[in-house]
């Protein structure tokens, strides 16, 4: 549709920016057309096969290669090292009300840690990325230290021996993984850790577009993360799955609630139009583990609802979908899961943020105003309050 700005230059109005190319990067690429993902050049399901953790594509994330044995063993005892929790932080929490929700208390927490961080103030690219890297080891730290305060158990501390997935999990529930867990985990994470110009890394962007601090960058990506229609659905595909008893009941729900034109969780993408590739690896452990912890039901109603949703829409799953029921069997409660997201999502956020104080120019889009010309003003004085009586019959 062709319209015309303020400036009277003629403009496309493009709703939600769908198409709209904002930014250069190299360090994920999201191909719609071919449902693939890339990481720094690496297939995503190169990544998800090969990859030993999550930390492995964090650092590929920040240095743009693929670390060696020894760079990868300095760099996860540099970040476990980093998942520490200034006490005053802690006692934040602890005085939150028990009833807000977990991605609330990480926005709130992630603005403060920037007042104890010990490079507070300088925001030179060095600091910077140092702040990164604390903010991926705290981040999942805040998380699990979150749920420990709500069920009223002691914090634990990371483990300096163990990954980043089994850490976050030993966080969450007191003892070490076991390796199933543990594995579907650090797919979890790594799956989730970068994809392209999202709306969280958009809005981290625009941030630290106008050189406002890390943190400040991250404070906005989480408020934008939030939301059902990004971060936000894996949750609600769980409270969906809660309300089905059993695979006969799916048609009827999945059918009454696209009759009333209700979007399915999980479903659907901007930019994916076949299969979201990341799919296809938490649908395989999604199964694995329902089937482990002996709740296939589950898994069967989920991949009933795909059936469904697919054959009536032509609607594929995304990332949220499967993500939901792997987060159920790994004891994470869904008020949580968009926190755990979030726990992946900062490692990405870093990369971006730090890709763009590299090469900035501030993000400041036009917008085609649609109101009047030099309104008559009435002073205050001589303005009248509208006859709002109802019109006597
Ligand atoms: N369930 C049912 N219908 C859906 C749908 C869903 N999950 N997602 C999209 N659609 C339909 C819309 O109703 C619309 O139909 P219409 O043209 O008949 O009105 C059409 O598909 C296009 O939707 P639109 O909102 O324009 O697509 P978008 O690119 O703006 O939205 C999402 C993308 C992700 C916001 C959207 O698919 C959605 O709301 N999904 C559910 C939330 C979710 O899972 N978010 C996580 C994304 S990773």
């Amino acid at each position: 549709m062709k319209k015309f700005n303020s400036n009277n230059h003629e403009v496309n109005i493009l709703r939600g920016l769908d198409g709209v190319v904002a930014a250069e990067t190299d360090i994920s690429f999201v191909d719609g057309v071919h449902a693939d993902l890339y990481y720094k050049g690496y297939n995503i399901h190169d990544i998800a096969d090969h990859t030993t953790s999550y930390v492995e594509v964090v650092y590929l994330l920040l240095n743009g290669e693929l670390p060696t044995r020894k760079q990868l063993k300095e760099f996860r005892v540099k970040v476990v090292a980093e998942m520490r929790i200034p006490t005053q932080v802690i006692k934040m929490m602890e005085i939150i009300p028990p009833s807000s929700h977990p991605m609330d208390v990480l926005r709130t927490t992630v603005s403060a840690l920037s007042q104890f961080d010990s490079d507070s103030g300088d925001n030179s690219q060095k600091a910077s990325r140092r702040k990164g890297i604390r903010l991926i080891a705290q981040i999942p730290a805040l998380v699990a230290s979150l749920y420990r305060i709500r069920r009223k158990e002691n914090i634990l501390s990371p483990d300096p021996h163990l990954n980043m997935a089994k850490n976050i999990l030993y966080m969450f529930h007191g003892n070490v993984p076991e390796e199933t867990h543990s594995r579907a985990m650090d797919l979890l994470l790594l799956l989730h850790a970068d994809h392209g110009l999202n709306a969280s890394t958009f809005s981290a962007r625009v941030t630290a577009s106008t050189q406002a601090d890390i943190h400040a960058a991250v404070s906005s990506a989480l408020g934008t993360l939030k939301g059902p229609l990004h971060g936000g659905a894996n949750e609600r595909v769980m409270k969906m799955l809660m309300e089905i008893n059993n695979v006969e009941e799916v048609d009827e729900y999945i059918n009454s609630m696209l009759a009333q034109g209700q979007r399915i969780m999980g479903f659907g993408h901007r930019v994916y139009k076949n299969e979201d590739p990341r799919a296809k690896h938490l649908r395989k452990v999604s199964e694995e583990l329902c089937g482990l912890s002996g709740n296939r039901k589950l898994y069967q109603i989920s991949h009933k609802i795909e059936n469904i949703v697919l054959k009536k829409k032509g609607i594929y799953p995304n990332v949220d979908f499967y993500s939901a029921t792997v987060q159920h069997a790994l004891g994470i409660p869904k008020e949580f899961y968009t926190a755990i997201f979030a726990s992946s999502r900062i490692s990405g956020w870093v990369a971006h943020i730090l890709d763009q104080y590299s090469n900035n120019r501030l993000i400041r889009p036009t917008s085609k105003y649609t109101g009047e010309y030099n309104k008559k003003f009435v002073p205050i004085a001589r303005r009248k309050t509208p006859d709002t009586t109802p019109v006597q019959r």
